[in-house]
């Protein structure tokens, strides 16, 4: 497996790695990550992996210089799936002019969900997405449904500014007790680790309700909302969407997903499920 630093070495080694799959990432890898690396191996004779913690989408108040950076451990991990390249530029090789002067804005669904909590957060993660895109010239990414909301942006980005690659959705990681898989589950104190795996009962119960045909779905999003705060969550939202477009659910669409991020103490975390109705 090779460590690439720099924009020109990945554009030479590209130029003879026939079909290549890319999984972005900003290190810290856990098993959820490795999913998306399996997937992506499925589907190239090559993997590229970035680790690149990306300061346009850290908001103020979130901790860009406490991000953990783990490339040793992060590189073992890829080696052993069998990557081929880990593309890991310092923020100068990315961002080599003071200030990113193009940026990549995505429509207003930027500034709904998570966006609402998160100002910038997906104009960042859609900028440097698009710049990894055009380096790595992979045809095929994987992006997790864990992260819903930016696999819906990047979708969006790709067929707008007609980008020659294939996103592949990638079902999200869970624990046996159904905690979807994230970095931020090491923060959870022992306490917290326990109450966590909450959130994905109450989605999954919302889902039974919209399963069982009731379309009261501001009723749904509520009682989610009632059961964490009272279990002592603090919620950002609960949301039923169109699972395409992410706009508000309305009652006849078929193809839903139910969003929610709360916070457990200092650790904010988000999950969603997918409901298809016939
Ligand atoms: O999902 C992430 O880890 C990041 O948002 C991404 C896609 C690597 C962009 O920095």
């Amino acid at each position: 497996m090779q460590i690439i630093h720099t924009v020109k070495e990945l554009r030479e080694w590209r130029k003879t790695a026939g079909k290549v799959a890319f999984v972005p990432t900003m290190g810290n890898l856990h098993e959820g990550h490795l999913a998306l690396v399996r997937e992506a191996k499925k589907r190239a004779d090559n993997v590229v992996v970035s680790i690149f913690v990306n300061r346009l989408q850290f908001g103020q108040g979130e901790d860009f210089d406490k991000y953990p950076r783990t490339l040793q451990q992060d590189a073992g991990k890829l080696a052993d799936e069998g990557v081929a390249v880990v593309f890991t530029p310092d923020e100068k090789e990315l961002y080599p002019n003071v200030e990113q002067r193009y940026n990549v804005e995505p429509p207003h669904l930027q500034n709904e969900l998570c966006g609402k909590f998160r100002p910038g957060h997906f104009r960042g993660v859609a900028t440097v997405v698009g710049k990894l895109f055009n380096i790595v010239k992979a045809d095929v990414a994987c992006f997790g449904k864990k992260d819903y909301q930016q696999l819906t942006i990047i979708k969006g980005l790709v067929e707008d500014l007609n980008f020659d690659i294939e996103i592949v959705p990638v079902d999200t990681g869970r624990a046996s007790d159904g905690l979807a898989l994230s970095s931020r589950n090491q923060y959870l104190s022992k306490t917290e680790r326990a109450e966590a795996p909450r959130l994905y009962r109450e989605l999954q119960k919302a889902a039974e309700a919209v399963r069982s045909g009731s379309v009261a779905y501001l009723q749904i999003e509520k009682e989610v909302v009632r059961s964490l705060s009272e279990a002592g969550w603090t919620v950002d939202y609960v949301e039923i969407r169109h699972a395409q477009t992410l706009e508000v659910a309305r009652a006849g669409d078929t193809e839903l997903v139910i969003l929610g991020a709360a916070r457990l103490g200092n650790t904010r975390l988000i999950d969603n499920l997918e409901v298809l109705l016939s």
